[in-house]
């Protein structure tokens, strides 16, 4: 069995650090994942900041460290990178762009370049882009390079959310018509996972419209430019007919309504809950009850080995990554259609954008 070389950029908490802070499941850092995997291993790391390296190279006991990137591609020809610098390119605490011409799209502008470069595997931190312009570069350069690509959006690599899904595609709940996103959420940072995450549960289909608010509510966006990561909410319609709604209370959960069911993942992933029609009979004929229903879980494997390995067995096998280009922008593009329509007053707003420009700063 190969094991294929992973270079990272970026050596903080999602490239190396993040199994520290008490998440689970683990390993979660790029390079845990990578230690965990008898597929992966650490080829080299590369950061800005000699702290950083030097961090790193304790860690892992990686020797191969760089400050540039394309020196790391050149000198280690890694098989996969996996881009973990912050989305705006600028170091953290910031929280916002520092002045309205600040256009920083780290993601983007690495992804486009590590395509070009020829490097055959990229994982791209969420989201990819911070204008559907730049979106537009990440797709052009990864389809003409045949660059197989996944994005942090992980669950979708998380077999908690797999059985929701499974269950959901197999007609547990019959067909499906609602589909409901629980939690206050920024919309760059957060709701790229609400929104792939009810498109990977109901299977994908194409989201032809949206429409959306930040908070507050009169906030004008001016120059094609929002120079912070605003909450928002939205409503989004599916090409199958189903329509998403995010409610911007409690904590993480999805749940996916049918004409004979509905079942929610509970508690970030933790668990999930199926409830069924069950008809009454009798004088109560034809009235119906939700009832609980056994639903068989899972125990949670690591999303980050899932994400990186799905890479590889996409590379070998030729097929399609599970959080492929095509997908991966078309996520972006609703996402990034929340703001838009807010710059409508709410108005639905079809997809593709018509406008490329419009640039969300966010972390
Ligand atoms: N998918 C997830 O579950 C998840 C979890 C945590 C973080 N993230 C995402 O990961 C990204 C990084 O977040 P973090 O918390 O690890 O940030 P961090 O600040 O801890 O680490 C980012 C590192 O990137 C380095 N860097 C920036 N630009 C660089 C460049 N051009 N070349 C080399 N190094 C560069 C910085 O010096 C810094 O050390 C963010 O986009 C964040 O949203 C995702």
């Amino acid at each position: 069995m190969k094991t294929y070389r992973v270079g990272i950029i970026g050596l903080g908490r999602m490239g190396s650090t993040i199994d520290d802070e008490g998440h689970t499941p683990l390993p979660y850092s790029i390079a845990a994942a990578c230690r965990a995997s008898e597929r992966l291993e650490i080829a080299a790391g590369c950061d800005l900041r000699p702290e950083r390296r030097e961090d790193f190279s304790s860690r892992w006991g990686v020797r191969a460290l760089y400050e540039e990137f394309t020196e790391m591609v050149r000198e280690e020809s890694p098989d996969i990178v996996a881009v973990c610098t912050t989305a705006s390119g600028l170091q953290k605490p910031a929280r916002e762009a520092p002045d309205a011409s600040f256009r920083g799209d780290s993601h983007a502008e690495l992804a486009v370049a590590l395509a070009e470069l020829g490097v055959p595997m990229l994982y791209v931190e969420k989201a990819m882009a911070s204008s559907m312009a730049a979106a537009d570069d990440i797709r052009d350069a990864v389809s003409r390079h045949g660059t197989v690509f996944n994005t942090g959006v992980l669950r979708r690599f998380d077999n908690r959310y797999g059985v929701v899904r499974d269950a959901v595609l197999r007609g547990d709940v019959g067909e499906p018509r609602a589909a409901v996103h629980y939690a206050r959420s920024s919309l760059m940072h957060g709701h790229i996972h609400s929104i792939d995450t009810l498109s990977w549960l109901i299977g994908d289909p194409a989201i032809t419209s949206v429409r959306g608010e930040i908070d507050p509510r009169d906030y004008v966006i001016e120059n094609d430019h929002i120079p912070y990561d605003p909450t928002a909410t939205y409503e989004l319609a599916f090409e199958n007919g189903v329509r998403a709604w995010s409610i911007p209370a409690a904590g993480w959960e999805y749940e996916i309504i049918g004409a004979e069911g509905t079942i929610r993942s509970l508690n970030n992933g933790a668990a999930a809950s199926l409830r069924k029609v069950h008809d009454q009979g009798g004088d109560r004929k034809g009235r119906s009850n939700w009832d609980e229903t056994p639903f068989e879980f899972v125990t949670p494997r690591s999303t980050v080995v899932s994400c990186l390995e799905d890479l590889v067995d996409a590379y070998e096998t030729g097929r399609k990554s599970l959080g492929r280009i095509e997908i991966a922008h078309h996520i972006t593009e609703a996402c990034i259609a929340v703001a838009e329509s807010h710059r409508r007053g709410g108005a639905w707003v079809d997809l593709p954008l018509a406008s490329r420009d419009l640039y969300i700063w966010h972390v």
